[in-house]
């Protein structure tokens, strides 16, 4: 199999949950695909090395905290060297609130909360997109979809993991500041990356998705309130669905796991 043959993925935030499943569900429906797993501790993610342990030859896992610009930087270079280029970046690393839980009210706003909130949702993906942004550029569009009526195509494509509760038009219930904020901070990274990375004659396409509300640590202490809450793999499953129907058009955009557009 020729280099270009082969898709090359990243999954930011891979250890558990969602990044996890990504991780497996693009490494079992793609033989011709390469999977780079980042995660800040590789050596306690036990689901991630059991994966590299099936899937050696496929599956790179790489440290990164998100948080820790130094550390993107040195995984871009890493990449680049190996790979040359990046097909799909999936930024999926989250905290609700380093508590656990979401603020209720203003009383539990403190500032430890939102910086770490914020620097983990918001921030990280968005040095993730500087440092990468360049190997998107040189991506095969072996993600998403052409339009043959649209002049140009597509090079790579970034798929950020935001969530409904942060679109400000749909915030009726108040809450959350941290979480809410962050991730309406992510979908602005979002559009300001569609903007600068779609200038080029094959743009990167940006994107904004939200799973729906899956079990995993993250939503656990609100489950019983929850109607229909998805498997990982129902949810990677749909996700995946939207970013191989993606086109230009869609980029800049914030979608559901079924693809309806949400509102900023
Ligand atoms: N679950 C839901 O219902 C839901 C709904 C809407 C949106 N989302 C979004 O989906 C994404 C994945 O969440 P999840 O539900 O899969 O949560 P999860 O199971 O709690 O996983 C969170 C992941 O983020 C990683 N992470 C946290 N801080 C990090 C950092 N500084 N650097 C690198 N990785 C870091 C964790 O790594 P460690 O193992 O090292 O802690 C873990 O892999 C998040 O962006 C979340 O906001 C989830």
């Amino acid at each position: 199999m020729s280099a270009t043959s082969i898709a090359t993925v990243l999954v930011q935030g891979a250890s558990r949950g969602i990044g996890l499943q990504f991780c497996r569900t693009l490494l079992s429906r793609q033989p011709n695909t390469c999977v780079i797993a980042t995660c800040r501790n590789p050596n306690q993610a036990d689901d991630l090395q059991k994966l590299l342990a099936d899937e050696p030859e496929r599956l790179q896992v790489l440290q990164v905290d998100v948080t820790e610009e130094a550390k993107i930087k040195a995984a871009a270079e890493e990449v680049g060297k190996r790979h040359g280029r990046l097909d799909l970046l999936i930024n999926c690393a989250g905290v609700l609130h380093p508590s656990g839980r979401g603020e209720t009210s203003l009383r539990d706003v403190n500032m430890q909360g939102l910086m770490e909130t914020c620097r983990t949702i918001a921030f990280g993906p968005l040095l993730m997109g500087k440092h990468f942004g360049q190997l998107l550029t040189k991506g095969t569009a072996m993600f998403g979809t052409h339009q043959p009526d649209c002049k140009r195509t597509h090079s790579g494509i970034m798929a950020n993991i935001s969530a409904k509760v942060g679109s400000i038009t749909d915030n009726g219930l108040g809450g959350w500041y941290s979480y809410r904020m962050s991730k309406a901070a992510l979908n602005m990274a979002t559009k300001n990356l569609s903007i600068e990375l779609g200038r080029g004659r094959t743009p990167v396409i940006c994107v904004s998705l939200h799973p729906g509300t899956v079990d995993t640590d993250l939503s656990r202490p609100y489950h019983k309130n929850v109607k229909s809450l998805f498997t990982t793999e129902d949810s990677v499953k749909k996700l995946l669905s939207v970013v191989d129907s993606l086109t230009v058009d869609d980029t800049g955009k914030f979608f559901t796991y079924n693809k309806e557009l949400l509102p900023f």
